[in-house]
């Protein structure tokens, strides 16, 4: 992203679509199909070259119960999905994901997603950590896969089908904060064009926030520098809170030093963990399904080996993903990224060594809250209250089918259902009716003060305080949780929050705007990571990837629930998990072992 010298416009333009979509990664894209094809006029802004967004980092694949390798069924994938998510994930929420994906798939390739083939012909599936047959009986080949480049391969199918149906994009803009009315509905976004530092107002009957991630809180993740939780920096900026922001995904490799992803579909295709005195220790850990245990217990087995002294390499901090013994053919075939970034990253060939790697962040389970037609839910003074105007969808929302804890290949399933969900529902609402309502005369003023403080003459350094909170993050909020860290942690990401208030651009005369937008992405990252450390904190149990030392347990009779954090006054709120379905028999809570 080049952009010209700093400089703030001081008048802004004006525009008017149906809908605006911000985040051009595979949630948003589905969802712009949907609307483009039916003739509505949407916008996808991103502050990135659409194929460039996260999604396309995706490896291993997608989820579906096609069966095309074994018998498969909808309901063992929706088990494994409520037993991944530990029980936290909403029932009717997961049933509709399940039941929708092998239709997303069938779609995807319609739409050309170059999918691997069986001999017979048919999409070719791997096994995937937590994705069993029978429930429970047996590890399953149910994740459908493009080599180990699947998000490549569906993000470049989405993106063309949109420049197809004539979606309008508008590429490398900066979505600032959510347009709202006196009565809290929302009516568009406020926008900065990188290039130009002109400053936009989009005007929409409907918004939908697909920004993504935020796993740049953390000073290692597998997140590309894009995921700065802009969406939920918008929400919590108007009042939304953020749902189950305590549960982070630790994928467990990362490359070390790195944080690059190795697939998970390496071990599904019969790769496995090591550790220094060369035992796959994961057969102690999960006795039946070892390295395709779904990923919080294989990054807490990772954690406590590396603790134990059985680590590899110069720090004993890491662990080796062997997987010479497949063999050169497979590996090239299947896993032909995976051997790239093994050479580039670690300087080793995988046909020959290990991989060290070590659990990284991956994945935020949180969000924005949202139903099954993708629109934004707060609490109201009778139960749930829809925002009127805006969706959310994919990584930066909480429907929520991951609970506590994401089985890998629901992400990408998790983008096209809900996607596609929430189009479906914007182009109901607009052929409805729903019209542009008018923009209050100060619409602009809260951004227009946030952005209008970097220029101030001194103030605190963006790297620095980016530097402070990231390593308070890794420090405090971890793999294992411990609450003199957490309580810690509270205290100091709280005062990084007042220094990141006062951040500045220091040296204007030779400032992009690209610093513009990394000093503006920090206001969203202080949001996400506030929200997480305090709720963190707060939650007194182990449930999925958030394991506190001092409550190893589960603790269903008082954690069962969901939290909400606002940003405002930093009060947390609980509310219950959605333990009903929508057809079958809610499937209680039992002892989670793999
Ligand atoms: O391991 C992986 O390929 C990641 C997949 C996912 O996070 O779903």
């Amino acid at each position: 992203m080049l952009g010209l010298l700093y400089s703030v416009a001081m008048s802004f333009e004006k525009h008017q679509f149906d809908a605006v979509i911000v985040g051009g990664g595979g949630a948003g894209l589905r969802a712009a199909l949907e609307l483009a094809e039916r003739g509505i006029k949407v916008a996808v802004l991103s502050k990135v070259f659409p194929t460039r967004s996260h999604t396309v980092a995706a490896q291993g694949g997608i989820a579906a119960a096609l069966g095309n390798v074994s018998g498969d069924n909808w309901l063992w994938h929706m088990y494994d999905t409520v037993k991944g998510s530990d029980y936290l994930g909403d029932q009717d929420a997961i049933e509709y994901m399940c039941r929708h994906a092998a239709k997303a798939i069938i779609e995807l390739e319609h739409f050309g997603m170059p999918f691997d083939r069986l001999d017979n012909g048919k999409i070719f599936q791997r096994p995937f950590g937590g994705m069993t047959q029978n429930f429970g009986e047996k590890p399953i080949s149910r994740t459908c896969a493009v080599a180990d480049r699947t998000g490549h391969a569906m993000l470049h199918t989405l993106y063309q089908r949109n420049v197809k149906a004539n979606t309008t994009f508008l590429i490398e803009w900066f979505a600032l904060d959510l347009l709202r009315d006196a009565e809290g509905d929302v009516l568009g976004v406020i926008a900065l064009e990188i290039e130009t530092g002109a400053i936009h107002l989009l005007q929409a009957k409907t918004t939908l926030l697909a920004t993504g991630g935020a796993g740049r809180i953390f000073a290692a993740s597998t997140n590309a520098y894009i995921n700065t939780g802009d969406g939920l920096g918008m929400a919590a900026r108007a009042g939304i809170p953020l749902q189950d922001m305590e549960f982070w995904q630790f994928h467990p490799t990362g490359v070390l030093n790195a944080g690059v992803l190795i697939t998970e579909g390496v071990r599904g295709e019969g790769g496995y963990l090591v550790n220094s005195v060369g035992e796959r220790f994961m057969e102690r850990y999960a006795p039946s399904a070892k390295d395709l245990a779904s990923r919080d217990v294989i990054a807490r087995a990772s954690a406590i080996e590396i603790k134990e002294g059985r680590g590899v390499g110069k720090h004993k901090n890491a662990l080796y993903l062997k997987l010479d013994h497949l063999g050169e053919e497979l590996i090239n075939a299947r896993l032909p990224g995976i051997r790239e970034i093994a050479k580039t990253f670690a300087n080793v060939d995988p046909v020959r060594d290990p991989i060290p790697v070590v659990p990284t962040a991956h994945y935020m389970m949180g969000g924005i809250p949202t139903n099954l037609n993708g629109q934004v839910v707060v609490p109201g003074a009778d139960g749930e209250r829809i925002v009127n105007g805006l969706y959310a969808v994919g990584e930066c929302a909480c429907v929520s089918v991951h609970g506590a804890n994401r089985l890998g290949s629901n992400s990408l399933l998790d983008l096209v259902v809900f996607g596609k969900a929430a189009g479906e529902h914007m182009v109901q609402a607009i052929q409805a009716g729903y019209s542009h309502k008018p923009l209050p005369a100060d619409v602009a003023e809260p951004t227009l003060a946030r952005v209008s403080r970097l220029e101030r003459s001194s103030g605190n350094s963006v790297p620095e305080v980016g530097a402070a909170m990231r390593n308070s993050m890794q420090a405090h909020c971890g793999v294992f949780r411990f609450p003199d860290l957490l309580a810690k942690g509270v205290q100091e990401i709280n005062h990084i929050a007042e220094q990141a208030a006062s951040i500045v651009i220091r040296d204007k005369s030779q400032v992009f705007n690209t610093a513009r937008v990394e000093a503006l992405e920090l206001d969203n990252l202080m949001e996400v990571a506030q929200a997480t450390m305090h709720t963190a904190y707060l939650r007194t149990e182990s449930r999925g990837a958030h394991a506190r030392e001092d409550h190893p347990q589960r603790d269903d009779a008082n954690w069962l629930k969901h939290s909400l954090y606002y940003q405002q006054g930093q009060k947390v709120v609980y509310k219950p998990v959605r333990m009903k379905p929508l057809t079958v028999e809610t499937f209680a809570p039992q002892q989670r072992v793999y």
